[in-house]
């Protein structure tokens, strides 16, 4: 199955099996691996990208879903890290092993589009189901404040 889509800004088109994920292509077939694979079932967070802006789990994302449609992985948030989130990832020394870090950072990217200005409910509403195994949830909290202040 050949499916073409905007992948951070570049149009792609990939050949896939008909079953095939967004995670396993974005990984095995276009080399973009700061998406990770956790659970596999939209459990956990890990492989959380954006689809047209929203957050999505691209583990259980078919890519019948991403046709014509404009994909924003890790990779793509910024050119040089310059991000406001991951410039607040490094000031609050986030990440610990760093494996959920890029869903972590995803799903809040897609928070502070629709809501520059979150309450910390709103916060632990949004980050709610990114699973952290090392704990990092506060300093989390922390970064995602930080750079809502700043924006
Ligand atoms: S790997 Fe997709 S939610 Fe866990
Ligand atoms: S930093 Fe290790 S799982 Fe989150």
């Amino acid at each position: 199955m050949k499916t073409t889509f905007k992948l951070n800004g570049k149009t792609v088109q990939v050949e896939t099996q008909s079953d095939a994920t967004l995670l396993w292509t974005l990984r095995d077939h276009l080399g973009l691996t700061g998406t990770k694979y956790g659970c596999g079932k939209a459990l956990c967070g890990a492989c959380t990208v954006h689809l047209d802006g929203m957050a999505v789990r691209s583990c259980t994302t078919p890519m019948s879903m991403v046709t014509n449609r404009s994909v924003t992985t890790i990779e793509g948030l910024s050119k040089d890290n310059s991000h406001p989130l991951q410039i607040a990832w490094v000031e609050e020394q986030v990440p610990q092993c760093g494996y959920c870090q890029s869903g972590q950072i995803m799903q809040a990217a897609a928070l502070l589009q629709n809501n520059s200005r979150p309450t910390r409910e709103q916060i632990l509403a949004q980050m709610n189901g990114i699973i952290c195994r090392c704990g990092t949830y506060t300093r989390i909290v922390r970064a995602i404040e930080r750079t809502a202040q700043n924006l």
